[in-house]
């Protein structure tokens, strides 16, 4: 215990007293990481969501994650400690996008990236994430997909299952979509020898240069696998601060300059203690869009 600080040690405390898990995405803060029950990639994070059995359960991370957890553990409380987190990709898309792209191209199924809100994903026929997109699409039973909200993800996805016709919407991730083709040339020049590990919500010009496309937790397991002992990341900068700390023996490179996502850092450890102490914010979805939206991310859980 020594190692954490005060405002940390009234967070554990509050963790116990209350039976409250904590799941942190690995954006936020380290501190805030630090304290957690578990640290996650989205679909990590929706899988523990769902198997919790703790009254309370936390989540360190944007909207969309508190309701997916929220529609996957209907009976828990479930709390967020920044409400105002959202994401702008998820806002990118609304229900009535979804609707219309079904009337143009009826023979097609809607995936949805997780980083949506509840009431796309209710209009959706199967969620996904950055993790499980490829064998989610491989395996839907159709020859034409609705992608969204993710431009990149998704035409990464189409590249990797020809065998099928892909409908993108145009959304993406503002902070993913920053990291240029020129910022990942200048920075294998400057490292010739590094590994790239990027994050397919990047452009394709970026993605191409990849020796590991992945999510979060793919990236920080390819870097602690590899013995490349320069690595370079395209993605989140906590990313890079982690992989830091945790693996000192190798050279971590940001490609670019700082990637930041400011919604993942709005959850801090003062909003997190503040959220165990007061028992707030917590998620509430209307009965009609959390029954119909259960049903496209209980398929990805259980893909
Ligand atoms: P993953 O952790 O699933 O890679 O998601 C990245 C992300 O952008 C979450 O908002
Ligand atoms: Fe949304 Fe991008 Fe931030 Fe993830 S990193 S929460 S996709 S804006």
């Amino acid at each position: 215990m020594e190692n954490f600080n005060e405002l940390q040690r009234e967070v554990l405390r509050l963790k116990k007293e209350k039976n409250a898990l904590v799941l942190a995405h690995y954006y936020v803060p380290l501190e805030v990481q630090d304290v957690a029950d578990a640290v996650c990639d989205s679909f990590a994070m929706a899988q523990k969501a769902a198997k919790a059995e703790n009254d309370i359960i936390v989540i360190c991370g944007v909207r969309f994650m508190g309701e997916s957890a929220k529609l996957l553990s209907p009976d828990k409380t479930v709390l967020l400690p920044s409400p105002d987190a959202g994401c702008p990709m998820a806002d990118m898309v609304t229900p009535e996008d979804v609707l219309r792209l079904r009337s143009e191209h009826p023979r097609a199924k809607v995936m949805c990236y997780v980083n949506s809100s509840a009431a796309v994903k209710a209009v959706s026929d199967v969620c996904c994430t950055s993790s499980s997109a490829l064998r989610i699409a491989k395996n839907l039973d159709c020859e034409e997909i609705i992608f969204v909200p993710d431009k990149h993800l998704g035409s990464f996805v189409a590249r990797h299952v020809p065998e099928k016709t892909f409908w993108l919407h145009p959304g993406f991730c503002p902070t993913h979509h920053k990291i240029s083709e020129a910022d990942v040339l200048a920075a294998k020049k400057a490292h010739p020898d590094a590994e790239f590990a990027v994050h397919p919500e990047c452009g394709e010009d970026v993605v191409k240069y990849g020796d590991l496309v992945g999510s979060t937790a793919e990236i920080l397991n390819f870097a602690r696998k590899t013995d490349a002992p320069e690595i370079l990341i395209g993605t989140e900068s906590e990313i890079v601060l982690r992989l830091r700390r945790e693996l000192p023996e190798k050279k971590i490179y940001g490609v670019g300059s700082s990637f930041v996502c400011p919604n993942m850092k709005k959850v801090t450890l003062e909003a997190l203690y503040e959220c165990l102490r007061d028992e707030k914010t917590k998620v509430e979805l209307p009965g009609d869009v959390l029954s119909a939206a259960r049903v496209s991310l209980d398929r990805m859980v259980n893909s």
